[in-house]
């Protein structure tokens, strides 16, 4: 049975809550594999909709389990709060859900640190979200970060936490003049978050490799996207995690052998939030106008996304760094009052045309994109159920962009809520979950 990777494959945002959960019904398992509450992946149920920060969107369906893998990190207050809405909403999490005892916690000074590093940096600040995720990946590589594991075992939390506010307090108030924190402030506090979420708290890849064996499928649903990736997107405006397909096994412990394919998120356009190179932004009243039709507002932060024309080299890039195999492509509908629509097909860098994404900052921050033109369909998409519903020039564009990117698109959505998706005839999805088509007409 598969095992199956979703996957951003622009700057974040692109549905990928949306499609996760179309997909959950399908499978057993749903896990998150890194990042943390940086992500919100937004679902629409009916009148309802769900904000998932740091829980995989499959928690809104009961009969499916959800992990939050190793590779997370996890800010104990900020799950608390999320698993306690969730449940103030019927969604049962007893049972349902697992935290890896290997993920590593936010702890107050990672939030702190965070915005005073931003402070510091001026004009070359990232624009994070301020969620404390970067310095908390800082941590884990330095091998000084707590893990849940560590928050369940007191002398050695304490500890470890003495050390980590010493060095952090020296951090903040002589590099960053900013205030320090107290042991104690934390140490009680994080205790209770502890036995809170004690019940919680798992071995999950070994949980993961009994499920596996015993023939569950498991779906394991990004966050961020690839252009965010720490070794793979445009340093160093990018998170601090590996948020693309490989980084499924280490941050679950499930070994890539037994990951059967990869699904990539697109837009029909193309999002970014905060600083960094964006050749296709829409920098007139078009941005605005995309903006304003496709509700572009962060869902952890509510700062207006920036909005540009669909990249066609950010894609081809995605799919070849993950092995994408299909696409599904959401928020078409956002498009269908644009009389011309573009495609870049290429970057223009002193006299000659890229056509591979550069690693260059200097590059990327000087590349005019090529465009191609399309006249736009200006008709509505909404609620299409196949794709013989969508009008020429809308399936015209479907079929240039799947030429160019090099892989057929599996999904069209055309709106928020699950029934505004086409799942298209020749999708490989089928061949993965046979039963999704029907799930939806
Ligand atoms: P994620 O982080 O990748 O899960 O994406 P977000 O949830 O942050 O942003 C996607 C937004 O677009 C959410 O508000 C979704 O409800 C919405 N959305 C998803 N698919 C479509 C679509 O096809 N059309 C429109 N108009 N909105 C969509
Ligand atoms: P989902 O999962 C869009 C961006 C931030 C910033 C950079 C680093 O909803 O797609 P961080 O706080 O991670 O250190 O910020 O990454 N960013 C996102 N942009 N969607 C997200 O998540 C993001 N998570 C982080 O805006 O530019
Ligand atoms: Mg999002």
């Amino acid at each position: 049975m598969p095992n199956i990777v979703v996957v951003g494959t622009q700057w974040g945002d692109e549905g990928k809550g949306k499609v996760v959960d179309i997909l959950t019904p399908q499978v057993d398992v749903v896990v998150r594999f890194q990042g943390g509450n940086n992500a919100g992946h937004t679902v629409v149920v009916g009148r309802e909709k769900y904000v998932l920060h740091s829980i995989p969107s499959g928690i809104l369906h009961p009969n499916v389990r959800c992990v939050i893998g190793c590779g997370v990190v996890l800010d104990p207050a900020s799950v608390i709060e999320e698993m306690e809405g969730l449940v103030r909403r019927g969604v049962t999490l007893d049972g349902n859900l697992f935290i890896s005892k290997n993920a590593h916690v936010i702890l107050p000074y990672h939030p702190a640190l965070d915005r005073a590093s931003e402070a510091k940096l001026g004009a070359r600040r990232i624009g994070t979200t301020g969620k404390g995720v970067g310095p908390a990946y800082v941590d884990k590589a330095a091998r000084v970060g707590i893990r849940m594991a560590d928050l369940l075992d007191e002398k050695l939390f304490r500890d470890k936490l003495e050390w980590n506010i010493a060095q952090k307090n020296r951090l903040l108030r002589e590099i960053y003049d900013a205030p320090t924190f107290a042991v104690e402030d934390i140490l009680n506090p994080y205790l209770r978050y502890a036995g809170w979420l004690a019940p919680y708290i798992t071995d999950t890849s070994l949980l993961l490799s009994k499920w596996i064996d015993a023939g569950y499928d498991v779906l394991f649903e990004g966050a961020q996207a690839t252009m965010l990736d720490v070794d793979h997107g445009t340093y160093p405006y990018i998170t601090s995690s590996s948020t693309t397909a490989g980084g499924a096994a280490t941050g679950s412990g499930v070994p890539p052998t037994k990951i059967n394919g990869i699904l990539g998120v697109a837009k029909a356009y193309t999002t970014r939030v905060g600083g960094g190179p964006f050749p296709t932004e829409m920098k007139g009243p078009l941005g605005e106008t995309i903006r304003q039709r496709g509700n572009e507002y962060g869902a952890t932060t509510g700062r207006p996304r920036r909005c540009g024309w669909f990249d066609a080299l950010v894609l081809r890039y995605a799919v070849r760094i993950n092995g994408i195999e299909t696409v599904a492509l959401t928020k078409l509908d956002v498009l269908d009052q644009c009389d011309t629509v573009k495609i870049c097909t290429g970057y223009r860098y002193k006299g000659d045309v890229l056509t591979e994404m550069p690693a260059e900052e200097t590059v990327l921050q000087q590349a005019e994109p090529v465009y191609e033109e399309i006249s736009g369909w200006m008709s509505s998409t909404t609620g299409a159920k196949i794709e013989a519903d969508l009008p020429a020039k809308a399936r015209q564009y479907l079929a240039r962009l799947e030429e160019l990117i090099g892989v057929p698109f599996c999904m069209v959505s055309t709106g928020p809520q699950r029934a505004e998706t086409i799942v298209t005839e020749s999708s490989p999805l089928t061949r993965w979950y046979p039963a999704v088509r029907s799930s939806l007409l």
